[in-house]
């Protein structure tokens, strides 16, 4: 596996590659890999030709009172399981190659970057798009590969991509959970062994709201005010928001009927989490 720092060099390597003929894959990711990285990573180097896999921990995603700098790294274990699991190049630039000091140029989603997360986290999505679009215009990948887990993620970048015709075929495969079901997440390291038990009342209250819709129930505020019941049992959840929206817009939706994403973000102790279930998609 060749480990690149440097944009250019970064750009050369993908030019002499498409030169070649070669579909490149790409997996960006902010390190401290987990399954769910690891499973975006194994379908890029089983489909395409070559795999690029990033690690950068974006500043411009992070507000001044978030956890940039807690924020968990671990860059040598991450290279050891991207080499075990065949990727061709690593790309991970510092700040200040990315960002470098008199940097001016962010990109938004209008629309689509204030809903669900973007609330609690209003510039959270430009910075994400930022960066990716960076990413995209560097290592111009043929197919890129972005997990269900950040379903928010995954429709904004579908959007940007379409919206400024960037050549890119966006890949979004299903959330990996642990055992017990909680949605795997570089944060979940957070927790102390009281708040992992009890951050299990995410995936316990998808379920609940999975067997409502079994039952038939296509009311979005009673399958809402079931999954929010579920929550409210967990003295250590605290509840940032639950919505049942459109997955081709993230528009509220007042009944389900043919495609759904119920969306849901919670506090355990000081950890936010967050996850998903989608429904015909
Ligand atoms: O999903 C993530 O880890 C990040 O938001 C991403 C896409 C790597 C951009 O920094």
């Amino acid at each position: 596996m060749k480990m690149i720092t440097s944009i250019q060099e970064m750009m050369r390597e993908s030019e002499r590659l498409r030169e070649e003929k070669k579909k490149i894959g790409f997996v960006p990711t902010m390190g401290f890999l987990h399954d769910g990285h690891l499973s975006l990573v194994e379908r890029s180097v089983h489909h395409t030709d070559v795999t690029v896999v990033s690690v950068f921990v974006n500043p411009a995603q992070f507000a001044p009172h978030e956890d940039f700098k807690e924020y968990p790294r671990d860059i040598q274990k991450d290279k050891r399981l991207l080499e075990k699991m065949g990727v061709d190049i690593l790309f991970c630039p510092d700040q200040e190659e990315m960002y470098p000091e008199d940097y001016k140029t962010f990109v938004e989603v209008h629309g689509f970057q204030e809903k669900l997360c973007g609330r609690s986290r209003p510039i959270f999505f430009r910075g994400v798009c930022t960066v990716v679009l960076k990413l995209f215009n560097i290592i111009r990948p043929d197919t890129a590969f972005f997990g269900q887990k950040d379903a928010q993620q995954a429709v904004i970048i579908q959007k940007m991509v379409k919206d400024v015709n960037f050549p890119v075929h966006i890949e979004v495969l299903p959330i990996v959970r642990e055992k017990d079901g909680l949605a795997k997440s570089s944060r979940n390291a957070y927790l102390n062994s009281r708040e992992r038990k009890a951050a299990l009342v995410l995936f316990l209250s998808l379920k609940a709201a999975e067997r409502c819709l079994k039952n038939g129930e296509k009311n979005s505020s009673i399958i809402l005010a079931e999954i929010k019941r579920i929550l409210d049992s967990e003295p250590l959840a605290e509840v940032e928001y639950v919505e049942v929206v459109d997955p081709r817009n993230l528009e509220p939706l007042k009944r389900i009927k043919d495609r759904a994403l119920i969306a849901l973000a919670v506090k355990v102790g000081k950890t936010r989490l967050i996850d998903n279930l989608t429904i015909g998609v």
